[in-house]
């Protein structure tokens, strides 16, 4: 049986410095939705990577007395390692100044060309170097220094006057306007919609493509003084990477159009407007869903090395464990909201839920069967009410609803439905006793720490996805086999066999100690 194609993107991140906290939160929900979906029966394409061309980096690199593509060599790098300490399950990871890369960018180029949609004219207007796009008069505000910034980023603007090539964005207002009404989910969340479509009904202008003052770039087809405008070449990616445009081994027919590019929100226009409208003009498919995630905060401010609250991906990994750190970034914060994170709130989450909660909740179940029943799967009994209704809380229906929420990208609640599956099998523990049934009925004790153990081995199932390494350990524990660990085998009744000699349990989520001075990020 062929499975169903999932393909999900990152955005691919600037490299005019080291990796955040920022890119890892997003690599990290990618990552959780593409291991969910693995294992939930597709055949999934995740990617992520690098953009490495633009003035920014031109000039990052200058001014570190190196060539940009050494510079972006290093900090690539970087970004690479950020992924292998985060155990993100990446199919590819795509760099911007690779050859195939180039070539890509040169062919969708061409298909806008032949269809008409890109002219030379003469461009005049303010740029914004940070945010490598041009803004309007009425975008902008004074600044107390007297220089004009950007209003939404509060980037520094200067008057730009250049031959450039145009792309003939104001053809595809009406167009894209019924993209949004035919696909009401393409962009997400709903809210996120609301703005994009009020920004494209004031109706669109058409896009500068490309620049004569800097040379890091793409080269434009026949012209090369001019260089590709970095987001053309940045948007390239998704395609470029699966093959686009020949397609030897057919990877671009069988994932394109992407099921997921996952963004932040301060890159929706880029994704939402201009993109499909490339799209459209070079006669490609539309992605089907654009989800722009919110930002982290610290104490209610967006992290900035200025503000010097600043938390690397490494910190976060040294203090807390990957698969804490993972699992306290996607439940602290609602997905597609921008949310507050600080040591303490994560270290709250790591102790309540994955130490309290569903660690606790194995290591009483696993040494109790260890000391009582020869340290091997117990044989259960006749199961009762309760028994059923516990495996179903914890199994199928968990699942169901776990799904429901991944489907919608709610992390946090898909998470929290696996915490409540967790708490009721503490209540059951605590009102079934089993310790005090070791003394007045052995067998009933037998299928209480039964049912128990399939619980385990349902939450170590479903916890992949967030907690890999973590929750692998757990299925060890319970010595389910390698090829009986996918969604397919959450709920399967009385899939541990009686009598199956289990391993010396070992705590998999311990607590976190706050050093003594706290100190928030
Ligand atoms: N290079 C462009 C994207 C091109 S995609 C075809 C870019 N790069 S970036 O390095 O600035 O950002 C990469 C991603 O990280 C973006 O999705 C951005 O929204 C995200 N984040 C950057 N800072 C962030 C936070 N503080 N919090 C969460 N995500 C943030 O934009």
């Amino acid at each position: 049986m062929t499975k169903p194609h999932f393909y999900i993107t990152t955005a691919i991140s600037y490299v005019n410095g080291p990796p955040h906290l920022g890119h890892a939160y997003e690599t990290i929900g990618a990552d959780v939705m593409a291991r969910f979906k693995r294992l939930d029966g597709f055949d999934v394409y995740f990617l992520t990577g690098t953009d490495e061309h633009g003035q920014k980096v031109q000039k990052t690199a200058i001014a570190k007395g190196k060539t940009p593509q050494q510079f972006s060599d290093e900090i690539a790098a970087l970004f690479i390692d950020m992924n292998k300490s985060l155990n993100i399950s990446l199919d590819q990871f795509i760099r911007t100044t690779a050859q195939f890369h180039k070539d890509a960018c040169q062919a969708i180029w061409n298909k806008m060309k032949e269809g008409g949609d890109i002219y030379l004219n003469k461009y005049a207007g303010w740029y914004s170097e940070r945010d490598e796009a041009f803004y309007g008069e009425d975008e902008l505000t004074t600044r107390e220094d007297g220089k004009k910034i950007a209003t939404s980023t509060g980037t520094e603007v200067h008057w730009l006057e250049e031959e450039s090539y145009f792309f003939k964005l104001s053809e595809y207002t009406q167009k894209l306007l019924d993209y949004y009404e035919a696909h009401p989910e393409f962009i997400q969340p709903s809210f996120r919609k609301n703005e994009v479509v009020s920004f494209v009904k004031q109706g669109l202008k058409d896009l500068s493509i490309s620049r004569t003052s800097f040379d890091w770039g793409v080269k434009v087809p026949n012209d090369d003084k001019h260089i590709m405008y970095v987001w053309v070449d940045a948007l390239t990616n998704y395609i470029s990477a699966i093959g686009y445009p020949g397609d030897k081994d057919g990877t671009f027919a069988k994932y394109w159009p992407a099921d997921i590019h996952l963004i932040g929100k301060d890159i929706i226009r880029f994704h939402a407007v201009f993109w499909p409208a490339f799209l459209m003009s070079a006669g490609l498919p539309i992605p089907k869903r654009v989800f722009g995630h919110g930002f982290l905060l610290t104490r209610g401010e967006k992290m900035s090395k200025s503000l010097g609250n600043v938390v690397t991906p490494q910190a976060l990994i040294d203090r807390f464990g990957v698969d804490q750190a993972r699992y306290a970034l996607m439940r602290e914060v609602t997905f597609g909201q921008d949310g507050d994170i600080s040591y303490e709130l994560l270290g709250n989450r790591v102790n309540a839920e994955l130490a309290n909660n569903i660690g606790n909740l194995a290591q009483r179940t696993l040494s109790q069967i260890a000391k009582n029943c020869d340290g091997k799967v117990p044989q259960p009994g006749i199961l009762e009410d309760v028994d059923h209704q516990l495996l179903d809380k914890a199994g199928q229906a968990m699942l169901i609803a776990v799904r429901g929420e991944f489907e919608k990208m709610q992390f946090s609640k898909a998470i929290e439905e696996i915490v409540q599956a967790a708490n009721a099998a503490n209540l059951y523990i605590d009102s079934q006793a089993p310790w005090t049934l070791k003394k007045t009925n052995l067998e009933r004790m037998g299928t209480v720490l039964y049912v128990l153990a399939e619980v385990i081995r349902n939450l170590g199932l479903i916890l992949q996805p967030v907690t890999p390494v973590a929750a692998n350990k757990i299925l060890d524990q319970v010595a389910v086999a390698a090829d009986a660990r996918d969604f397919s085998f959450i709920g399967a009744g009385y899939a541990l066999q009686p009598g199956t000699a289990l391993p010396a349990p070992q705590g998999v989520f311990p607590r976190y100690e706050a050093p003594s001075e706290e100190k928030i990020a």
